[in-house]
């Protein structure tokens, strides 16, 4: 359980009812948002961000409040995140959406939040637990990792149950798989591999690792890795198991460039690269996050913390401050089925 303490005295007097962190004034008509991404050019972030834009047009329209959204990329930089939440604050934002560059180091951030008295939305990179409970204007929306790695290693063990050779391409008995890991500072990283590959081995695949690396969710350094394991053990991958789609597309490319297109990969996230790949059989699956439920998460939680009134009823929160969206499989035989 999440043991929220009141340390501070200004705590206390916006812990009335809800998201308070902006003071309650007459009726708003106008907020003004935050929104600071840890990288503007990555690809899950990216689709995140176009919805919470649509969103926020949309919540605009229903609740005749003007939504403006200040986005800006932090580009790897936490101190550059600072600075940016920094200018927020004085710019008046009401309430401020993190996607932290170093999910360890939300302390600053967190300090100059309390002290404005502006509530924080973290999302996709999950601030430790202890300074989640520092304030009670902090919340965070993304998806459970766990539940993402059973469902990817469900669809293979699904698949295998059904037909074992399309998954044991050379009939040997073994599967054998390479492990492309995102970055191993996130949260999602270390329990997307554990749990894909425990739920493989309880749904009786009899899978042996060949290799691993990390390639920090992108594209050109899991194509590169897969370049050089492909050239050590080409007779023997059977299966790429990617912490993200991105990787995973980076493993298809190497895969192409060496003619061994039967290889299975299955990869995370649902991305718009992810789902054509999946669309053209390049890709055997992926476990979608719901950007429409995700984004829409963040936008109206900040909205309503914006406008001073309670979270939306619509995005239960567990604890008080975290939303976990919902995701699903999506294989390519499903799309080949809707067609
Ligand atoms: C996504 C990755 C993304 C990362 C960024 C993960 O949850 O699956 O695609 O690069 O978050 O933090």
């Amino acid at each position: 359980m999440r043991g929220r303490k009141i340390l501070l005295l200004c705590a206390v007097c916006m812990a009335l009812s809800g998201c308070q962190g902006a003071q309650k004034e007459e009726e708003k008509t106008s907020i003004r948002i935050g929104i600071s991404l840890y990288r503007g050019d990555d690809t899950f972030i990216n689709n995140i961000r176009s919805v919470l834009e649509e969103r926020a047009k949309e919540y605009e329209r229903e609740n005749g409040i003007k939504v403006t959204l200040d986005i800006q990329d932090a580009k790897g930089s936490q101190n550059t995140q600072n600075n940016q939440v920094e200018r927020f604050i004085s710019l008046g934002c009401d309430v401020l959406c993190v996607n932290l560059v170093d999910r360890m180091d939300a302390s600053v951030i967190i300090d100059k939040a309390m002290t404005a008295g502006v509530p924080v939305v973290f999302f996709n990179r999950q601030p430790v637990e202890e300074d989640m409970n520092r304030w009670d204007q902090l919340y965070y929306i993304g998806v459970d990792a766990k539940e993402t790695a059973v469902l990817q290693g469900q669809m293979v063990v699904d698949l295998y149950t059904d037909r074992p050779e399309a998954v044991d391409i050379n009939g040997d008995g073994v599967v054998g798989y390479v492990l492309l890991e995102g970055e191993s500072s996130h949260q999602d990283s270390l329990i997307r591999t554990e749990w894909s590959i425990q739920t493989l081995k309880d749904g009786g695949v009899p899978i042996e690792k060949i290799t691993g690396g990390i390639a920090n969710w992108e594209r050109s350094q899991a194509s590169a890795l897969m370049e050089q394991w492909l050239a050590a053990y080409k007779n023997d991958i059977e299966l790429v198991v990617s912490n993200n789609d991105d990787m995973a597309l980076g493993a298809i490319d190497a895969l192409e460039r060496a003619g061994a297109v039967e290889v299975n990969v299955v990869g995370i996230d649902g991305t718009t690269p992810g789902l054509e790949a999946l669309e053209n059989g390049k890709m055997l699956g992926t476990v979608s996050a719901n950007k429409e439920v995700y984004a829409s998460a963040i936008l109206e939680l900040a909205a309503s913390c914006a406008m001073g009134q309670k979270p939306p009823q619509e995005y239960p929160l567990t604890d008080g401050a975290y939303y976990w969206a919902p995701q699903e499989i999506l294989v390519y035989e499903d799309i080949e089925e809707n067609q």
